[in-house]
């Protein structure tokens, strides 16, 4: 399904997409993780491979196959995550659609934590986790378009713009997650960008993908002289 009108500005570009949730162990069985499916920025891959350009998508642990074209990197906690982001680059633009977890216990146990019959359980230390986006809006490397994602429950436009100016993107695609949007099929977004606000209506989260390439080739696309 070639629909895309892209008109060839992707091709040989490098696209790197992060997607899916991350998951930080707290011993050898047990880990914090979220609901994110990873379904919109697998979505994002395969409009991005179907338009010609090269992309690397860093995924976190999801139930999805690879999309045709896509080169995959799969890991599992935030720190892996960036690790991986950073050795992908150099990269035109960078989508960064993963829900990564904001904290990671202070140190995952080795053994299996056991309960000690006071009926206390032990207490579980967390620190933050690296912000990968924000790392590369200061990167010596920064593509020269990045995206960023904010999932909101409320107040969505005010803290995107926030998050824009904080991590250094160039756009932010907020979408409200008060709703069913996490591991459901349809996505409302906002594009937040120096320039303004863009609203589009709930769509398919194929259909945004489609329309966020489009728009990263028309960013990405020499401007005439
Ligand atoms: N992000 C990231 N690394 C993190 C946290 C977030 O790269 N450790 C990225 C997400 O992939 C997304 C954007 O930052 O593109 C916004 O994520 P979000 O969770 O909405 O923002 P936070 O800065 O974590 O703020 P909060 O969760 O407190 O709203
Ligand atoms: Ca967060």
């Amino acid at each position: 399904l070639d629909t895309l009108e892209t008109n060839g500005a992707l091709k040989g570009r490098h696209i790197l997409i992060t997607a899916g949730p991350t998951h930080e162990p707290i011993d050898p069985v047990r880990y914090i993780a979220n609901r994110s499916s990873g379904k919109q920025g697998f979505a994002i891959a395969a409009a991005a491979a179907r338009a010609g350009a090269r992309v690397t998508l860093v995924a976190g642990p999801v139930h999805l196959p690879t999309p045709a074209g896509v080169d995959r990197v799969d890991v599992e906690t935030a720190r892996e995550m960036l690790a991986a982001v950073e050795a992908a680059l150099p990269a035109d633009a960078a989508i960064m659609v993963a829900a990564v977890a904001d904290w990671r216990t202070a140190d995952a146990a080795d053994q299996k934590l056991k309960k000690d019959g006071s009926g206390q359980p032990a207490p579980l230390a967390l620190v933050e986790n690296p912000d990968i986006l924000a790392t590369l809006g200061h990167h010596a490397q920064r593509p020269a378009l990045l995206v960023g994602f904010a999932a909101e429950t409320q107040k969505i436009a005010e803290h995107a713009q926030a998050k824009l100016a904080k991590k250094r993107a160039d756009w932010i695609v907020a979408n409200d997650v008060s709703g069913d949007v996490m591991g459901g099929d349809a996505n409302a977004v906002q594009i937040v960008t120096a320039a303004g606000i863009e609203s589009w209506p709930s769509l398919p989260k194929r259909e945004v993908a489609d329309k966020l390439i489009e728009k990263v080739a028309h960013a990405l696309s020499p401007r005439p002289d």
